[in-house]
């Protein structure tokens, strides 16, 4: 009997391969890091061949680490960050462009022009989401309409579109020699071209985006079979068993199986997600709604979103490009050197404002500047950004649920900040609770694997293993609170009609 499930993690910034027992442990991990290309002011790209050899090196790296071998993994999970858009020729394996990644802006226009008069909500009852900048089918047609050749090629069937699940899905199962052209209701819900309640492609909109069918993926659920692993790597012949986009993957491994329950992930943005069950809430107050998993023939789960661009790529901005920190955990040590954060509040509209504004002509700013800030109270400020832009999604999650949240979940790698957990607990004020295990995005893919072949029986084993390991309680007093949020508020006013 195999002893462990395999997950892998291709993230925004880094692609990770993790393994764990069945107790939901971590029992071996390999990390790498792939560049981030940013040719213009609101573009950023990936390079999809080097993020293939990452996830061949990390798998490798990360069998070898724990001493497994293959006939140790009953299954492995694909999670992914959504909405990064690859296009590539199916003849020879090679993307016809880099990677357009979820966090790019330039398919603005594009947008502008599909929502014509109706405006921005013009699919959103169908599909769930607002026309933006952020969700994938507009980046595809962005590629056919600006890369020689390929409108062409894509008519002629020798093109295929995927996020990058679909894209290792396809390599890990043989690329050119056969390999699977598939994603799961969790992805296809990230294109604006699924239909929520079919979920199925809906022809009208694909053809309104542009794009011909059998470009498409095939839409699966996220935990069956797919197919066994076929590439040379170290998972050939192993069940390629679930697929579920990374804060999707969250949800699962926070096991937010119940409506109502919620999680927030800090990772490079932060994403909160409220399963709503069976139903599919639309929301009046700038959030989306996405599927939040289908396990097999059950009936699809939903969820409401707030998502939020740019969190923990702020501290990556502080340590690059202003260089104000060496490393990213120097963060919380800096914004201690202060007492508060001084009047000075930091808006990261670097793609625009995400939910609940939708605003990708929103410009970031650090405003409330005297000659007594320094470099602490930017760090405070943007510590206290991630928190202040997280209440803004609970609070629209609020006024769409009808129901206040009572708790929330956090994961990610922020959460072991604790004056950023504390600032978030007390701006919220509800608790603020986090997992003994916070690598929530990989062990959720694990499960929907390990659940497609029997390796957990149901979510009431996976249940189980939720274990509490710290809990903030707000302690800020409520008229503290109010002044802080109307600051915030005055801030983000500061960011938009700045693009002419
Ligand atoms: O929608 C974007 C999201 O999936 C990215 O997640 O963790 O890679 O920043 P992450």
């Amino acid at each position: 009997m195999s002893k462990y499930v395999a997950a892998i993690d291709q993230g925004t910034t880094s692609t990770r391969c993790m393994i764990f027992d069945q107790d939901g442990a971590v029992v071996a991990v390999a990390q790498t890091e792939h560049d981030q290309i940013f040719p213009k002011a609101g573009w950023v790209e990936h390079n999809a061949i080097q993020i293939w050899d990452n996830t061949r090196k990390v798998c490798a790296e990360a069998m070898a680490h724990g001493d497994i071998s293959t006939s140790d993994v009953a299954a492995i999970g694909i999670t992914n960050q959504r909405e990064t858009t690859v296009v590539w020729d199916k003849t020879t394996g090679q993307p016809v462009y880099n990677a357009i990644v979820w966090q790019d802006t330039r398919t603005d226009k594009i947008c502008q022009q599909l929502a014509g008069d109706e405006g921005a909500d013009r699919f959103k009852a169908k599909v769930g989401l607002p026309l933006a900048t952020y969700f994938a089918g507009p980046k595809a047609r962005w590629v056919l309409d600006n890369v020689e050749g390929a409108r062409e090629k894509a008519e002629a069937g020798d093109l295929l579109f995927g996020t990058m699940d679909t894209w290792l899905m396809w390599n890990l199962t043989g690329g050119v020699d056969g390999g699977i052209h598939v994603t799961d209701v969790t992805n296809a819900s990230r294109t604006l071209m699924m239909d929520l309640a079919t979920l199925d492609w809906d022809d009208d909109i694909v053809a309104e985006m542009g794009l011909p069918k059998s470009m498409l993926p095939e839409i699966k659920s996220s935990s069956e079979v797919y197919a066994n692993a076929r590439d040379k790597g170290v998972f050939a012949g192993v069940p390629l068993g679930g697929i579920l986009g990374d804060q999707q993957a969250a949800t699962f491994g926070q096991v937010c199986f119940e409506p109502g329950m919620a999680k927030n992930t800090y990772g490079t943005g932060n994403f909160v997600l409220l399963n709503t069950g069976e139903e599919q809430v639309l929301s009046k107050n700038g959030l989306l709604t996405t599927v939040c998993y289908k396990i097999g023939d059950s009936k699809p789960i939903y969820a409401l979103e707030g998502s939020i661009a740019v969190t923990g790529s702020l501290v990556q901005w502080l340590r690059d490009n202003l260089q104000i920190i060496k490393a990213a955990p120097e963060v919380e040590d800096l914004a201690r050197s202060v007492e508060d954060n001084g009047d000075v509040y930091v808006v990261p509209a670097f793609s625009g404002l995400f939910a609940p504004h939708w605003r990708s002509d929103a410009r970031g700013a650090i405003v409330g500047l005297t000659r007594f800030a320094n470099k602490g109270h930017i760090a405070r400020a943007a510590l206290e950004a991630v928190a202040f832009q997280s209440k803004e999604v609970v609070d629209a999650m609020n006024a769409d649920s009808g129901v206040d949240l009572t708790e929330l979940k956090v994961d990610g790698g922020m959460v072991v900040n604790d004056t950023l957990m504390q600032f978030q607990a007390d701006l919220l004020g509800v608790p603020v609770v986090r997992p003994k295990i916070t690598e929530t995005t990989a062990l959720g893919a694990a499960y929907a694997a390990g659940l497609a072949v029997g390796f957990w029986k149901d979510e009431s084993d996976l249940t189980k293993q939720w274990a509490e390991d710290k809990r903030w309680e707000p302690q800020m007093d409520g008229a503290e609170r109010d002044r802080l949020v109307r600051k915030w508020n005055k801030a983000v006013q500061r960011t938009l009609d700045w693009v002419e």
